[in-house]
C-alpha cells in the first residue's frame, strides 16, 4: 500500500522564531497520522536542524529541504549538498518546483542529476511536474508532464521508483486560491501513473505516492485527498497555519 503524504513546503518564509512557534503550535493541535501516513516539512535550510530536532520522537513525521545542489562539493559559494543534507539527518529534498524551473532555470537534465545524487546519499526525492497556464489551455498538459517526468525519472532503476513520491502541482493553481477540481486532479494523477507505469510496470507505478499541490486548503483538502490517485498533497500558504495544515494532515485517507 503506498503512502499517503501531508507536505508543507513552507516556502521562503518564516524567521526562525515564527517557524519554532509554528511548529509548537502544530504539534499542540490534535493530528493523527497512522501507519500509511506522513507529515512532511519543507522548511529553509537553516532551520532544518531545529524543526527536525523539534519532531524527535513523533511518529511519521519527517523534514525535507526545497532543494539541493547537483554537485558533490567545491566551490560553488552559497550552495547546499545532499552530502550536507544527510550530514544533518534531512529525510526528504523537494526537487524541481516550478518556482525553481521558472527563476533559477532549472532544466530536466540538473534535476536528473540532483534526483541522482539525493539517492547517492540516502535522501528521498520529493519530485514536482506540472504545468503553466498556456499549457493547461491548450489542453496539451499531458504530453508536458510526461516530457518533465521522462527526462527527469526515465534513467532511474524500478529499485528506485518503487515508494517514489512525485508532486503534481499545476503551476495555474499555485497561490492562485484556484485550485484544480477535483476530476482535473484525478485524470493527471491517473495519467502520471500510467506513464510510470508503461515504463516500470503496475508495481512500481502503484507504489508510487503522486501528491496535489495549488491552493490545497483546509475546507478543500479531504475532497482532493479522496481521489483515488491523489495520495495527500504539497502545501504552501495552508501550512504556515498551524490549524489549518493539521486539519489537512487530518484530511488524508
Ligand atoms: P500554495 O498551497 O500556496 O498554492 O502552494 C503550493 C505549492 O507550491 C507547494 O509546493
Amino acid at each position: 500500500m503506498r503512502k499517503q503524504i501531508a507536505a508543507a513546503n513552507w516556502k521562503m518564509n518564516l524567521t526562525l522564531q515564527q517557524a519554532e512557534t509554528l511548529m509548537d503550535e502544530l504539534i499542540a493541535t490534535p493530528h493523527e497520522l497512522n501507519e500509511n501516513q506522513e507529515a512532511v516539512f519543507g522548511v529553509p535550510f537553516p532551520y532544518l536542524i531545529s524543526i527536525k530536532n523539534k519532531l524527535a520522537g513523533k511518529k511519521n513525521a519527517f523534514v525535507a529541504a526545497q532543494n539541493c545542489y547537483d554537485k558533490k562539493s567545491g566551490a560553488y559559494t552559497g550552495e547546499v549538498s545532499a552530502e550536507m543534507l544527510k550530514s544533518i539527518a534531512v529525510d526528504y529534498v523537494i526537487l524541481g518546483h516550478s518556482e525553481r524551473r521558472e527563476y533559477f532555470n532549472e532544466s530536466h537534465a540538473m534535476l536528473a542529476a540532483k534526483i541522482d545524487i539525493c539517492f547517492a546519499n540516502g535522501l528521498k526525492p520529493i519530485f514536482c511536474c506540472g504545468e503553466p497556464l498556456a499549457i493547461r489551455e491548450a489542453d496539451t498538459q499531458n504530453s508536458f508532464v510526461e516530457t518533465q517526468l521522462k527526462e527527469s525519472l526515465f534513467h532511474l532503476t524500478a529499485e528506485q521508483l518503487t515508494g517514489f513520491v512525485i508532486a503534481y502541482e499545476p503551476i495555474w493553481a499555485i497561490g492562485t486560491g484556484k485550485t484544480a477540481s477535483n476530476e482535473q486532479a484525478q485524470e493527471m494523477h491517473a495519467h502520471i501513473r500510467s506513464v510510470m507505469a508503461n515504463q516500470y510496470g503496475a508495481a512500481v507505478a502503484d507504489s508510487i505516492s503522486i501528491l496535489y499541490g495549488g491552493s490545497v486548503k483546509a475546507n478543500n483538502a479531504k475532497d482532493i485527498f479522496g481521489q483515488p490517485d491523489v495520495d495527500g498533497g504539497l502545501v504552501g500558504g495552508a501550512s504556515l497555519v498551524a490549524a489549518d495544515f493539521a486539519v489537512i494532515i487530518n484530511s488524508l485517507k
